[in-house]
């Protein structure tokens, strides 16, 4: 791993002791969940029996090719734990997600989880959200109308002023998400009330998911670089 990733990788050694055996996992997106995904891999060799329930064709791919069980969504009725990454998180544990535009299936694993743990590293503890552009999961039909709408909605939550951008996949063309869409990452800035814009957001039809995840972590293990103990924050957290 690059020096840069210690961190990663502590927060994951650290939301490792929290699987027991016989869970059924939610397993998250990005290259900190990846970390984790690989470690519990580790565990699965040594003789550790979980399922994992994946919320991405790439984490589904890394975790198979590790062997990790696999089971799909629709097989499960809900799912003990989810340990994934964030962009970033606020001190209510708010979050934002989609960076690596899986926030849809990451959302639709995290409501079905009793818990759902973030690993991040220190980089992603911001006081308010919106530093980081918010992914909008906007469906193909009509986009360019969605995304008027979306300006319109959130026009009088201080948002006036958000430039938004449709992400891009390689050279010229948008990017596509696991389940089609697109990603309009909208550069807020400070999101004052992201219960109000998520809110705002869920109105409009033509958005199938936003990467705000309000109420959804009930901890958040921050990496540390120097190998010390890791900083878990939230609810009901031993130190
Ligand atoms: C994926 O869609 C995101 O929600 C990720 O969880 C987020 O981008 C974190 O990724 P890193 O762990 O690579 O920072």
């Amino acid at each position: 791993l690059p020096m840069s990733d210690i961190d990663k990788r502590n927060a994951a050694e650290a939301a490792l002791k929290l699987v027991e055996p016989d869970m059924i996992l939610g397993l998250g997106t990005g290259s900190t969940a990846a970390i984790f995904v690989r470690l519990l891999a580790e565990r699965v060799k040594a003789g550790l029996k979980i399922v994992g329930t994946p919320t991405s064709e790439a984490t589904d791919k890394l975790a198979r090719s590790l062997g990790v069980r696999i089971v799909a969504p629709d097989e499960l009725e809900r799912i003990d734990l989810t340990i994934d990454g964030a962009d970033e998180f606020d001190p209510a544990l708010n979050l934002i997600k989609g960076g690596g535009a899986a926030l849809l299936r990451e959302k639709i694993i995290a409501e079905a989880s009793d818990r759902m743990v973030v690993i991040a590293d220190a980089g992603k503890e911001v006081k308010s959200l919106g530093a980081f552009p918010l992914p909008i999961e906007v469906n193909a039909f009509g986009s360019e109308l969605t995304r008027r709408r979306i300006h319109h909605h959130i026009a009088g939550l201080g948002l006036e002023s958000a430039p938004s951008s449709w992400r891009m996949a390689t050279g010229e063309s948008l990017l596509h998400t696991d389940g089609g869409h697109l990603i309009l990452d909208l550069s807020c800035g400070v999101i004052s009330d992201p219960k109000a814009l998520g809110e705002a957001l869920d109105e409009i039809p033509g958005v199938v998911e936003h990467g705000l995840f309000i109420g959804y972590a009930e901890q958040v293990i921050v990496g540390e670089v120097d190998g010390a103990p890791q900083r878990p924050v939230g609810h009901g957290v031993e130190a």
